[in-house]
């Protein structure tokens, strides 16, 4: 996403990390994680095993999974963005395991009756886990299908008794340089923030992510809390969650202060509306040569077009 900082000469973003490189790059890596796991790679990068990590109990499956072939575990958790680490791809897994996940807490607050914290453990332990396998879109023309486990956010907040006044919902992301060493640039306004209207907050679709393949989240995909939105481009779903706010009106979001001619704060993913530098209508799948035609709403619009019922979705994209 940090092409607004592309020099004239760099590559277009439609041609950002092809397969070629992409598995060059993977290989570069398991040779990394192998020095790292050999103690000769300072911060080396993760070895990323999905056996690394604990299983998650009594994980339910949702109706509301695609039925599309997952991403491999491998793909999922070397190919990120999370820009508190690094804006290279491969930067979130070399770098996020030093992020301190447990204890945390998140505040919420802003327009309820009952503002709170609320315990990323409990939060497991509290609400049926669900396996909620949905396609991501990334505004940079990719895609991948995940294996997410997750608790409606709607469940969530309602505990906190929304007033009447609570319109959105604002998200924020740790803010701590000592952890996060990308946060010592000013690649953005930190801390990132992301926001949702009250009714795309409360839909079904819309989860709070614990886990992965049935077990932890790895750090490098948002742990121990991050939200998922699956009709809208990746930037919206939030990771690392220490803030939950309600509010009256629209919360600021970090792409949006950014550069609000490219990101709106909708973000609906929507083929017919160009990013202004390059097309939206196609995708890559990560793991697959060639491209897909990227759907209205990411594929969801049976379940989510009804929100936007009236809204100009060129102006309000
Ligand atoms: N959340 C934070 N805090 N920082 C980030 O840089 N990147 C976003 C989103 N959430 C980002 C973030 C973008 S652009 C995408 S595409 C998704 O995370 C990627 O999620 P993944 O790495 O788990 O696939």
């Amino acid at each position: 996403m940090l092409l607004r900082f592309r020099a004239p000469t760099d590559p277009r973003p439609s041609e950002i990390t092809p397969e070629s490189v992409y598995l060059d790059r993977r290989r570069l890596m398991a040779g990394a994680g192998a020095l790292a796991l050999a103690g000769l790679a300072p911060g080396g990068a993760s070895a990323a095993k999905r056996e690394d990590y604990a299983p998650l109990a009594d994980v339910a499956a949702s109706p509301l999974s695609t039925d599309e072939d997952a991403n491999s575990f491998e793909e999922i958790t070397t190919y990120n963005n999370f820009y508190e680490f690094g804006t290279q791809k491969e930067d979130p897994a070399r770098y996020a395991g030093q992020l301190k996940t447990s204890p945390w807490e998140i505040e919420v607050g802003g327009e309820c009756a009952k503002p709170g914290t609320l315990g990323a453990a409990e939060l497991i332990t509290s609400h049926q886990l669900e396996e909620r396998i949905y396609r991501l879109r990334c505004v940079e023309a990719w895609s991948m299908v995940i294996p997410w486990v997750g608790i409606p956010l709607a469940t969530v907040l309602k505990r906190f008794e929304p007033t009447g006044n609570a319109k959105y919902v604002a998200f924020e992301t740790l803010h701590d340089p000592t952890q996060m060493p990308g946060q010592r640039r000013s690649v953005l306004d930190w801390p990132y923030r992301e926001g949702l209207r009250m009714d795309e907050a409360m839909h079904p679709l819309t989860i709070l992510v614990v886990g992965l393949y049935g077990r932890d989240l790895p750090n490098q995909n948002g742990a121990p809390v991050r939200l998922i939105v699956p009709w809208k481009y990746g930037f919206k779903s939030i990771k690392s969650i220490v803030r939950i706010t309600f509010t009256e009106a629209q919360p600021p979001t970090s792409w949006n202060m950014s550069a609000p001619w490219e990101y709106g704060f909708y973000a609906n993913v929507n083929p017919n509306v160009d990013h202004p530098r390059w097309s939206q209508a196609r995708e890559r799948r990560i793991g697959e040569w060639g491209r897909r035609e990227t759907l209205m709403f990411n594929g969801y619009a049976d379940q989510v077009a009804s929100l936007y019922a009236g809204m100009d979705l060129t102006k309000q994209y």
